[in-house]
């Protein structure tokens, strides 16, 4: 039997009516329209459906939507400002990350997530990150520059709020 389940995704309350065991991709993608966080594998093994749930990047393919029930969701749509992109989508552009693109947005949920939550995080630290998604066009060097630079970005423009 559907459910109402409210949440604010992309700083917007929302309340949906779904059935409990929908999958949160679905319930974002189909029934809110926001098709930005790609339906790769659907087993929780390519890292293109990553939306940050309450501060932490999930599979979205994986994470039932009762899960997201008071929760602050964004996804890829959320990040940019008007038509100021997030630091990190401009990193990762400009480094030649982006070939197909499909893996994009859940790359860079991950690396927002991660740079909020811990600025400072080591090399390895965001490699191991990024160790959680496929990509099958870059090689992934463009995408591990793409993160360092994101984060030096992000690291100067906390400086300069200090
Ligand atoms: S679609 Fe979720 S990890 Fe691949
Ligand atoms: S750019 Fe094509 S899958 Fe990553």
């Amino acid at each position: 039997m559907a459910e109402k389940i409210a949440f604010t995704i992309n700083g917007q309350p929302r309340s949906v009516e779904v059935e409990p065991d929908m999958m949160l991709i679905d319930v974002i993608r189909d029934v809110l329209d926001l098709t930005g966080t790609k339906h790769g594998c659907d087993n929780a093994t390519c890292g293109t459906c990553m939306v940050i749930l309450n501060g932490r990047a999930v599979k979205s393919c994986n994470t039932v939507v009762t899960k997201a029930a008071g929760a602050e969701i964004t996804t890829v749509e959320g990040l940019a400002k008007g038509m100021e992109l997030h630091p990190v989508q401009t990193a990762i552009a400009e480094s030649g990350a982006v070939q197909c693109g499909f893996c994009t947005p859940g790359i860079v949920i991950e690396l927002v997530a991660m740079l909020n939550s811990k600025p400072n995080a080591s090399e390895q630290e965001l490699t191991n990150a990024l160790n959680k998604h496929l990509c099958r066009c870059t090689g992934y060097e463009p995408i591990r520059d793409g993160a360092l630079i994101a984060q030096k970005v992000v690291q100067e423009r906390a400086a300069e709020k200090a």
